[in-house]
């Protein structure tokens, strides 16, 4: 059995829980949570035992794997500590709000040997499966991307200093659908503004972004996220070749060559996928299974970052210079 903590139990811990639950691998050993409520309430409908601190829980229970479900701000060293025990690692996404700090848990995480995922959710899915299948070996000629959604009401999400903003914190999965799907970015801009969500107390997140990037591959490509309450949520995103058309809207594949399409509907819980590779990469020690690791999601964090800082510098930033 995989004994398993899960710290911040919030509205993504209540999916992996689920998951966590119903996987016959799974002790499910003690939610940490800085509200109490929050932690017993999880840890009662689970038999698990509640904390509120997290040292204490590492103090008394022993844990093999934990899922780190905190906000993007809150992460302190817990990874440096569970990695100092030797405790697995699965890290919700954005892995944090600085690449100099999120550099350093990496540096932890690979010293110690542990296995770390990360929830880049959308690799899991059956339709991105066949579509990385699709694109192996053909050119890309260039990218489009976007996820138009609504105003997330959880308190720090409007706050850039705890979320990072939208593309920092969500539309991170369709930047990072894209580095899975057409490869390494190396070169980013953007523009962003706080254009019309303005009477939303305290909010200081843009919510129009245009996002540029250049691909190690030669390939151009473009994002456009928002989260100005359109009539309806939509999140895609459209790979170009010569003769060749690759569309992901939402969990559905399409692919199109000049004389025939193919259209797929996903038949999986991405979510699910997700937790039981990472649950079957510690049991098995063989982190082979994990579509998202640690450092995948330093990349993702990289190229977001780089966006905000080409948008304050109006430059064209190149990966790799901070
Ligand atoms: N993969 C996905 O599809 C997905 C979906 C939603 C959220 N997320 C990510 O998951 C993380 C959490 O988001 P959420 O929507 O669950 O937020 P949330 O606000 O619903 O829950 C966060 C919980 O963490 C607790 N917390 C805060 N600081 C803590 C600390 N130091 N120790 C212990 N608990 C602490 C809070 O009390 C809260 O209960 C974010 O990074 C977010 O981007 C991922």
């Amino acid at each position: 059995m995989v004994r398993v903590a899960v710290v911040g139990a919030g509205g993504i811990a209540a999916e992996h829980l689920k998951h966590l639950h119903d996987n016959e691998q799974v002790k499910l050993a003690a939610v940490c949570d800085i509200v109490q409520a929050s932690s017993e309430r999880a840890a009662e409908r689970y038999g698990a035992v509640p904390y509120t601190d997290f040292d204490a829980m590492l103090d008394h229970e022993s844990i093999d794997a934990l899922f780190l479900c905190v906000p993007p701000f809150a992460h302190g060293d817990m990874e440096e500590k569970a990695a100092a025990r030797g405790i697995h690692l699965f890290v919700e996404k954005p892995l944090g709000l600085d690449l100099e700090t999120v550099r350093r848990k990496a540096r932890a995480i690979r010293e110690a040997g542990i296995i770390a995922g990360t929830g880049y959710c959308l690799r899991y899915l059956d339709t991105a499966a066949k579509a990385r299948e699709y694109l192996q070996g053909k050119t890309i000629a260039m990218v489009r991307a976007h996820r138009f959604g609504s105003f997330v009401t959880v308190p720090w999400w409007k706050d850039r200093t705890k979320s990072g903003g939208q593309l920092i914190e969500q539309t991170t999965h369709n930047v990072d659908l894209l580095r899975y799907l057409a490869g390494e970015i190396t070169h980013v801009s953007a523009d962003m503004a706080l254009n019309v969500m303005k009477e939303i107390d305290g909010i200081d997140i843009p919510d129009v972004y245009s996002v540029n990037f250049r691909f190690a591959s030669g390939a151009v490509g473009h994002l456009d996220t928002s989260f100005v309450d359109q009539p309806d949520s939509r999140s895609g995103l459209e790979i170009i070749g010569r003769g060749f058309r690759v569309v992901l809207d939402g969990t559905s594949l399409t692919i199109m060559e000049k004389n025939w399409t193919m259209t797929y509907k996903s038949r999986v819980n991405f979510y699910k996928e997700q937790d039981d590779a990472f649950i079957e990469a510690v049991a098995a020690l063989d982190p082979a299974g994990i579509l998202a690791p640690y450092e995948e999601g330093m990349k993702t964090l990289e190229v977001t970052l780089a966006a905000h800082r080409s948008s304050e510098t109006a430059s064209f930033v190149k990966l790799g210079t901070e």
